[in-house]
């Protein structure tokens, strides 16, 4: 079996993501166990998720630093302390600067709650719910300098429904964002797939799957 990739995970806020990871890295034969978890914001959820789980956890924040290059310095220089080989963005709410991103091309990921290139940014669910689209999902992407872009390595689709509130939208696609992750990782980091300029490929045999129909054929 490969040697775990260590991994550094950054957050900001409560950290379900992170807690999806720290779950599926708790089995043997996953690829990749979590090195250490950085927070930007002190005293957050996820880094009591964290310390309950026994991972070193370490506040770094940016508020304490005078330009973004120095902030992402200082998460850099930690990640490195720790030895990680693969960095997962899970709510991670600060922009990293061109420098950090380029120093970990392609071992630098995100997951993002919507079907990317459609609705980057914040705000997702209301305005898929306000732009009356039927279907929405979530993103697992190696990290560019561009806002929420950058090669796609998985996805899931939901169902948007007309009873829909943002929460209700949120809540399903989170729910879909707790599988995608920990799969899209143990991916990268049993070396699945790889780069190729800005398209994945996947080494192993790609299957079909069932196409999501919404609303569901029968009840259109
Ligand atoms: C998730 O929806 C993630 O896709 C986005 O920020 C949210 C973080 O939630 N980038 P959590 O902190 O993992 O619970």
């Amino acid at each position: 079996m490969v040697k775990a990739k260590k991994v550094g995970v950054l957050i900001s806020g409560r950290g379900s993501n992170l807690g999806s990871l720290i779950a599926a890295c708790s089995a043997p034969d996953y690829p990749a166990n979590i090195a250490v978890i950085i927070s930007n914001r002190p005293g957050v959820a996820g880094l009591a998720k964290a310390e309950e789980a026994g991972i070193p956890a370490i506040t770094i924040d940016h508020k304490h630093f005078d330009s973004r290059e120095d902030f992402d310095a200082e998460i850099d220089r930690v990640l490195r302390e720790f030895d990680v080989e693969l960095v997962c963005l899970a709510g991670f709410m600060r922009l990293l600067a061109q420098d950090f991103v380029e120093a970990w091309r392609d071992r630098l990921i995100n997951i993002h709650p919507s079907l990317l290139p459609s609705y980057p940014g914040v705000n997702i669910h209301d305005r898929v719910i306000g732009d009356g689209i039927r279907i929405s999902g979530c993103t697992v992407h190696f990290v560019r300098t561009g806002m929420d872009s950058g090669p796609i390595i998985a996805q899931v689709a939901v169902p948007v429904l007309s009873s829909d509130t943002a929460q209700t939208l949120a809540d399903r696609v989170l729910r879909a964002e707790h599988r995608l992750y920990p799969a899209a990782l143990r991916m990268v980091a049993d070396g699945t797939v790889r780069v190729s300029g800005e398209r994945i490929m996947f080494g192993a045999d790609e299957q079909e799957s069932a196409p999501l129909f919404s609303p569901p054929l029968d009840q259109g």
